[in-house]
């Protein structure tokens, strides 16, 4: 019988990838074989002896020390490309609720009163506050082409938005899957110098933290839009709220909530929901528990 320790709300279509008959799975359990997992911390966490194998069900791993685990033979699988067009479609959610000023505008609208008519006075009185921009035309940049970043490019083309790409360690995959419309920028720099919106589909490691910092910023054109779906610490939460002070970025949407955020009037934050869909959760989880019952089962090593 292997054991599986689950952490989060791993998605029973997983979890059933995992026969009653071979596996036990349960969210506390001696001597785990395996640990599945969402965005749960193993930092700090000592490793237990008994496990061979680790499950992320989702593509970014920063929250599991991997070298840690590596060192001791453990291999850590996720899911990378498994919740990739829930993420895009919220990104694509993300550049439009800032692009046409939609949270101010619903907010206001949530706390009209009166009868119809002066419903539609204060309306018609009020609302040239919330005109926006139409993201037809303007020029998106895409740091990271991986499967997300691929994703949101190839949709900003079907908006009719010019989209500039940024990613040195661009695969072949995602090469032949990149629409031929999008361009390709020389460097970061280069990039964020040239783009109205920056949207950050990058891994965060010691490469990538802080990668959008105030220098950064300060070469991005004034007024543009910053978007990370990422990782919160791929972007200096400081520098940007200095920028949205100022009115070098007309706004930040961000996946990620911190203090410096969560009130400022130009920032719109979301509790982590890129990869929260019924769909997107049902893959990962299906995707790692496979994966994971072929390494204890077969010892094979899959990553794709
Ligand atoms: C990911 O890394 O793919 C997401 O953070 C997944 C999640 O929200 O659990």
């Amino acid at each position: 019988m292997f054991k599986v320790l689950t952490y989060d709300n791993i998605s029973i279509a997983g979890l059933e990838r995992l026969p009653r008959d071979r596996y036990e799975v349960a969210s506390e359990i001696q001597h785990p074989d395996a640990i599945l997992l969402r965005s749960h911390n193993l930092h700090g966490v000592p490793i237990p002896e008994s496990v061979k194998a680790v499950g992320r069900a989702g593509a970014g791993v920063n929250n599991i020390p991997v070298a840690e685990y590596s060192k001791r033979g453990v291999p850590v699988f996720n899911a990378p490309g498994a919740n990739a067009n829930a993420v895009k479609e919220l990104v694509i959610a993300g550049m439009l609720l800032a692009a046409r000023n939609i949270c101010a505008a619903w907010d206001f609208a949530r706390q009209l009163e009166g009868d119809d008519e002066v419903i539609h006075h204060q309306v018609e009185k009020h609302k040239k506050q919330f005109a926006g921009f139409e993201l037809a035309g303007k020029t998106l940049g895409v740091l990271g082409l991986g499967a997300i970043g691929v994703k949101v490019a190839n949709a900003a083309v079907a908006l009719g938005m010019h989209v500039i790409g940024y990613d040195p360690l661009l695969t072949v995959e995602s090469a032949w899957q990149l629409s031929s419309s999008v361009a390709r920028a020389a460097s970061i720099d280069d990039l964020i110098a040239k783009v109205d919106l920056l949207t950050l589909h990058v891994p965060l490691n010691d490469q990538t933290r802080h990668l959008v910092n105030a220098a950064r910023i300060g070469i991005m054109k004034k007024g543009a839009v910053l978007l990370n779906f990422s990782r919160a610490g791929i972007v200096d939460d400081a520098s940007v709220c200095n920028a949205l002070n100022t009115g070098h970025l007309t706004a930040y949407v961000t996946d990620f909530p911190s203090r410096v955020m969560l009130k400022h009037p130009r920032a719109i934050v979301l509790p982590h929901i890129g990869a929260s869909t019924a769909e997107a959760e049902e893959n990962c989880a299906v995707f790692v528990a496979d994966r994971i019952r072929d390494f204890l089962e077969n010892g094979n090593i899959r990553h794709s």
